[in-house]
C-alpha cells in the first residue's frame, strides 16, 4: 500500500505545465510536504533514453503501435524507479503526465482505441493510478502559438502533428474527464499563471483534503 500522494498533471501542447509544477511544488513544500517533481516520458536515464527515441523528429516511420509500448514501456521503468518509491515512503510525486496522456494522444488522437491502450497500461501500471489528476485545458491554437514563440524548446515529433491532431487530444482529454469526475480536474489553462496556480491549488484542497 503506498502511503504517498500522487499528482498527474495533464494538458496539450503549450498548457504551461512546467511552469505550473514548479510553483505548486514550491507551495507544497512551504505547507511541510515532500515534494518529487517529475515528468514522462523520462524522469530517469532509461526513461529520457527512450523519450529521445520516441519524439526525434527524424523518427518519422515510427509505427503508432510502437510509440504507444514506448511510451508505457518508459511508464513502468519511471514507476518502478522513481513513483513507487516515493510514495511507499509516504511522499508527494507531482508527475508531469501519465496514463492519460497515452489514453488521450495514442488512444484517442491517434485512432489506437481508449480501450486497448488501457490495456497495455494496466500491464505497465498495476494498480498504480493517481489520487489526483489536474488537465490543464487550452485551446490548441493558443497553446501551439505560445510554444512556437519560446524558442528554447525545440518542437518535437509530436508538437508538430497537424492541429486537427492537437483538437482531437483535447477532445479525449474531454472524454477522460466525463469518464473519471471524482479523479480528474479540469482547471482553464488560458489565464494568468497565479489564477491557475490558485484553481490548482483549490482542486488539491478540495480533492485530498488538504
Ligand atoms: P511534453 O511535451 O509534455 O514533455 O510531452 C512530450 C510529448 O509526448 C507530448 O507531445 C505528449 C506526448 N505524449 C504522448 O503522446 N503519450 C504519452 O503517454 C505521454 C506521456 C506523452
Amino acid at each position: 500500500m503506498n502511503k504517498g500522494i500522487f499528482i498527474t498533471i495533464e494538458g496539450g501542447e503549450g498548457a504551461g505545465k512546467s511552469t505550473l509544477i514548479e510553483r505548486i511544488s514550491h507551495k507544497m513544500q512551504e505547507m511541510g510536504y515532500a515534494v518529487t517533481t517529475t515528468r514522462e516520458p523520462g524522469g530517469i536515464p532509461i526513461a529520457e533514453q527512450i523519450r529521445s527515441v520516441i519524439l526525434d523528429r527524424s523518427h518519422v516511420a515510427m509505427d503508432a503501435r510502437t510509440e504507444a509500448l514506448l511510451y508505457a514501456a518508459s511508464r513502468r521503468q519511471h514507476l518502478v524507479e522513481k513513483v513507487i518509491p516515493v510514495l511507499q515512503a509516504g511522499g508527494m510525486v507531482i508527475c508531469d503526465r501519465f496514463v492519460d496522456s497515452s489514453l488521450a494522444y495514442q488512444g484517442y488522437a491517434r485512432g489506437l482505441g481508449m480501450e486497448e491502450i488501457w490495456a497495455i497500461n494496466q500491464f505497465a501500471i498495476e494498480d498504480t493510478m493517481p489520487d489526483l489528476t489536474i488537465y490543464m485545458d487550452i485551446p490548441p491554437e493558443i497553446g501551439l502559438s505560445r510554444i512556437k514563440q519560446a524558442d528554447e524548446r525545440e518542437l518535437n515529433r509530436l508538437d508538430l502533428e497537424k492541429l486537427e491532431f492537437h483538437h482531437k487530444v483535447r477532445e479525449g482529454y474531454l472524454k477522460l474527464l466525463k469518464l473519471h469526475p471524482e479523479r480528474i480536474v479540469r482547471v482553464d489553462a488560458n489565464q494568468a499563471v497565479d489564477a491557475v496556480l490558485k484553481d490548482v491549488l483549490e482542486a488539491i484542497r478540495l480533492r485530498l483534503g488538504r
